[in-house]
């Protein structure tokens, strides 16, 4: 399987329009070893052909213009993009659906809240409606949760329910259902590698556990080093943790809980602007590669 990253930085990119921190600033005026990164979003694929796209950015169209084998190559009108996987309702991962209006229905899969979330509070599919359309592929989480997607009859996808936070649109942004945020397990049927994705995720409970061990790759939240960094900056009065994102650093955070696992790659993803690892000469991403950690950039291409 191959899983190309679109983008890797959390909400607002990187840099950020309106903000001026050391890394923002360093990244613009060159004074931070760094690269600029587009809003999170990958693409999996079994063959390099049919691809699944997890979450539409609203950095979306430049993504497409980065990665050809999104293009169109076949037809007319064509895509490499043959459904959509929603991990929650954020903004940063599905204003970018609007973008793809221009073309047939959209085959988007997620579960009942985020449809619900989609259908009201901020009613995307609504609008899509009167453009090209929602196919919903309901991602039932009681069970299994196992999913197929036509297109890549390869790839087994399973879907789990994990502790972040609804979008702050929602009416449930604060009372916490199952299914407002997934992580997703990806397994190639031929070769039983897998990838385990949750850019989203605010708590690692016993229950992840077994499909975090068992993966070849996990790609998870890369968000805040620390849990107060916005805070501790001046930028916000929230914590990483009240916003649904665990922080990489301290007891139980994201580099001991990935210390344990067997995976040959362990890869953080939207990571926000504000976070020290952006920055390749900080102490701190120097203890995160120490950990055998990578940090992921717009590009990257893995291969499982
Ligand atoms: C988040 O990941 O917490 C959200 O995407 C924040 C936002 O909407 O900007
Ligand atoms: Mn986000
Ligand atoms: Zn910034």
């Amino acid at each position: 399987m191959k899983i190309h990253v679109l983008g890797s930085a959390a909400g607002g990119g990187f840099p950020q329009w309106n903000c001026n921190c050391r890394n923002c600033a360093g990244v613009r005026n060159g004074s931070v070893r760094t690269r600029a990164r587009t809003q999170s979003s990958i693409a999996v694929s079994p063959d390099g052909v049919d691809w699944v796209l997890f979450n539409a950015s609203p950095d979306l169209l430049a993504q497409i213009k980065s990665f050809a084998p999104l293009q169109p190559g076949r037809s007319l009108r064509d895509t490499g993009i043959r459904a959509i996987v929603l991990m929650d309702g954020q903004i940063d991962h599905t204003t970018g659906l609007l973008m793809l209006r221009e073309g047939k229905p959209l085959e988007i899969h997620c579960t009942r809240m985020v449809h619900e979330d989609l259908t009201h509070g901020n009613p995307l599919f609504r609008v899509l409606g009167h453009y090209c359309g929602v196919d919903w592929k309901p991602v039932e989480l009681e069970g299994s949760g196992t999913f197929a997607v036509g297109a890549v009859a390869d790839l087994e996808f399973t879907a789990v329910a994990l502790k972040s936070k609804a979008a702050p649109y929602s009416p449930h942004r604060d009372h916490p259902h199952p299914g407002d945020n997934i992580g997703v397990r990806v397994r190639d049927r031929r070769t039983g590698r897998s990838l385990f994705y949750a850019p989203g995720l605010a708590e690692i409970e016993p229950h992840l556990r077994p499909l975090m061990e068992e993966a070849d790759c996990v790609m998870v939240d890369g968000t805040f080093y620390t849990d107060d960094e916005m805070v501790q900056l001046g930028i916000s009065k929230k914590r990483g943790s009240d916003i649904g994102h665990l922080a990489q650093s301290g007891p139980g955070g994201m580099i001991e809980a990935l210390r344990p696992l067997r995976a040959s790659r362990k890869i953080l993803i939207h990571i926000n602007n504000t976070n020290p690892i952006l920055d390749e000469d900080s102490p701190e991403r120097a203890a995160v590669e120490a950990a055998g950690i990578e940090v992921s950039y717009d590009g990257m291409d893995i291969e499982l």
